[in-house]
């Protein structure tokens, strides 16, 4: 059975994509590559022994897409491809709008003319906001994200719930998403951001590796047990599996259903750097500096109902996860460039 995966290069739609091949879908991967890298491509073959289709084209361009599903019998959709720096989102708000709406209605659009009714949607753990409590259920209201990233995530969700009120068809699982690091445990694929990294985990990984003289940690004054952000963090290999039985689920039912992606566990900033320098023997610096705004205190989600609807839980523990991004990072300095 044929699966697409638009933005399948990316960090979470490359391990999506080694975890449908194994579980025996045929993948065909759309990119622009605006994000990513070619090599991608080579290293899921690598892994799986499959090489997946691909097409290097811009999801949003409806030209460029319905070929696809022209020369495919498509029957499920899992949606990465979008923009999602936090930080560039508040300076090029625009930007954000116009590319993760339209990528994600032009996909919506062309599965229903070519009678494609499965859709997975890459969502954040950021539409539950400032104003919900952790553990985060899916039954909580959403609406207030902190910046335009997430309201994209909250705007697409919107989406798709009325698309699915629309066509009786139509069935969507919309994954949210806490806070996923770790590689492959091949080191062959892992996460690769372009510039500084915005994130907790290739930030580590980076000092580490002598890129980055020291970690900021943002504030140590939030009411939690060292002080430190306190997050879900999840092994991308886990969250893969999860794209899995989320595909498994959206072909056999229909409606649309939003389902929490973590471990349940929270972990705070200092936890992270410890178990890091545990996994991988290297000393982390670090210097506490000033909130980052927009951050909240705590947040972890309640994942019940990814194991009752799903039957899928995480298994990789915080050192696994430390030990696979260390070894993904020292294996490829430079993340997919020579
Ligand atoms: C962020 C986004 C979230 C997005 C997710 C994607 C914000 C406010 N949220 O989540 O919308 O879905 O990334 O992965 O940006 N930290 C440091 N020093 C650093 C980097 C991070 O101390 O250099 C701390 C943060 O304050 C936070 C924790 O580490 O407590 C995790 O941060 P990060 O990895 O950026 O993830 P989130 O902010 O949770």
């Amino acid at each position: 059975m044929s699966v697409l995966l638009t933005g399948g290069a990316g960090f979470i739609g490359s391990h999506t994509a080694v975890a449908m091949i194994e579980a025996g879908y045929d993948v065909i991967i759309a990119d622009d590559l605006s994000n990513s890298s070619l090599k991608v491509i080579d290293r899921i073959e690598a892994i799986t022994g499959t090489r997946p289709a691909f097409y290097r084209i811009d999801v949003a361009d409806r030209a460029a897409l319905e070929p696809v599903f022209q020369s495919n019998r498509i029957e499920g959709v899992i949606h990465f491809a979008g923009f999602k720096s936090v930080p560039e989102s508040t300076r090029i708000p625009l930007k954000y709008y116009r590319n993760n709406l339209d990528t994600a209605l032009t996909v919506l659009e062309v599965m229903e003319d070519y009678d494609c009714s499965a859709f997975v949607f890459s969502s954040s753990a950021t539409v539950y906001g400032e104003t919900n409590e952790a553990p985060f259920v899916e039954t909580m209201p959403t609406g207030s994200a902190t910046n335009p990233y997430g309201t994209t995530k909250l705007m697409i969700e919107q989406i798709v719930m009325d698309a699915c009120k629309a066509n009786e068809k139509l069935s969507a699982v919309l994954l949210r998403y806490f806070n996923p690091i770790g590689a492959h445990p091949s080191g062959l694929i892992g996460e690769a951001p372009n510039g500084i990294p915005n994130n907790l985990m290739p930030y580590i990984t980076q000092v580490a590796v002598g890129q980055r003289d020291h970690l900021s940690v943002y504030g140590d004054d939030y009411p939690t047990p060292d002080g430190t952000g306190v997050r879900d963090y999840i092994h991308v290999v886990d969250l893969a599996e999860g794209h899995v039985k989320a595909m498994d689920y959206a072909l056999r039912h229909t409606g649309a259903e939003p389902i929490n992606l973590g471990t349940g566990q929270g972990s705070s900033v200092l936890d992270v750097v410890t178990a890091f320098e545990e996994a991988s023997g290297i000393p982390i610096k670090r210097e506490i500096v000033a909130r980052r705004p927009g951050d909240i205190a705590v947040c972890y989600a309640d994942a019940s109902k990814a194991k009752r609807l799903l039957n899928w839980e995480a298994k990789y523990d915080l050192r696994d996860m430390c030990a696979h991004s260390w070894n993904w990072q020292k294996n490829n300095p430079k993340g997919y460039d020579d």
